[in-house]
């Protein structure tokens, strides 16, 4: 696993997109997996301004990582929708170039199965974006989930409610308990997983995660068995890290011509 300590969140933004142009680059049709919520933008951010730059992305393919089990069709906290709104728009693609579980499904057992065998059909996942929750999840795999999960149908914690009821008006209520998330096994199916993590509320759980014992408890932990893993973290992020010195010995001494 790969720790690399940015000043900011831009800063992680403008990394991580600067690893998804060269991806792009080199494999113009790329699978991109999207997460949602608030971390990612600067990441959505800086490949937009790439895209202005010059930057060709009209045969990239985005997959989404999860999705509320419930909210009627074009909600727009729907992650259908958001991801419409700040990814797929903003980056000139159609929406062809999508796809997503229907969290409106009469059926959502057998639509969560659909999901994960339509990545593995569209050639599997070829770079992951991940936030994390304060209690360690990745996707919507809340702690004690399986580290073999296949994408299903999970209950959101009342911790990550209260946190997205931001979304929701400050309405916990309008929160769904339900989401068909990506499992934790499917995740590690994507050739590049990056995490981003930012500000001093996610510090326990990137310590956790990357310094912990390999943990269900802390689902984020099971990148640890991925062979390309990158987690990007702000200062405040970092601030719980024993090794944050050896890490950023570490990033400073690679190779300029070495992404991560
Ligand atoms: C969203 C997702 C979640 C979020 C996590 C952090 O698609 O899968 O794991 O990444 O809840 O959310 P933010 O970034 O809003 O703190």
């Amino acid at each position: 696993m790969e720790i690399v300590i940015v000043p900011d969140a831009a800063a992680g933004g403008e990394l991580i997109a600067s690893a998804i142009a060269e991806l792009v680059t080199r494999k113009p049709d790329a699978l991109v997996g999207v997460a949602t919520g608030s971390t990612p933008l600067p990441i959505y951010t800086a490949l937009t301004a790439k895209v202005a730059g010059g930057l060709d992305v009209t045969r990239v393919r985005i997959c989404q990582l999860d999705e509320y089990v419930g909210l009627p069709a074009g909600h727009p906290e729907s992650y259908r929708s958001t991801v419409i709104r700040q990814v797929v728009e903003p980056l000139g693609l159609s929406e062809g170039s999508f796809i997503g579980p229907d969290g409106t499904a009469a059926d959502v057992a057998a639509e969560a199965i659909a999901y994960d065998h339509a990545l593995a059909e569209a050639g599997g996942v070829d770079f992951q974006i991940l936030g994390i929750g304060t209690d360690g999840h990745i996707g919507f795999n809340e702690p004690c989930s399986s580290l073999a999960s296949r994408t299903r149908i999970k209950t959101l914690t009342d911790q990550t409610r209260i946190d997205n009821a931001r979304f929701f008006e400050d309405d916990i209520e309008q929160v769904p308990h339900h989401v068909i998330t990506q499992g934790i096994g499917t995740i590690l199916e994507a050739r590049h997983v990056v995490l981003l993590a930012t500000g001093a509320n996610k510090a326990d759980a990137v310590a956790a995660t990357v310094e912990g014992p390999l943990s269900a408890l802390v689902p984020a932990s099971a990148l640890q068995l991925h062979p390309h893993a990158t987690v990007v973290v702000d200062e405040a992020a970092a601030a719980g890290l024993k090794l944050a010195d050896y890490f950023r010995a570490t990033y400073a001494a690679k190779p300029s011509w070495q992404s991560i």
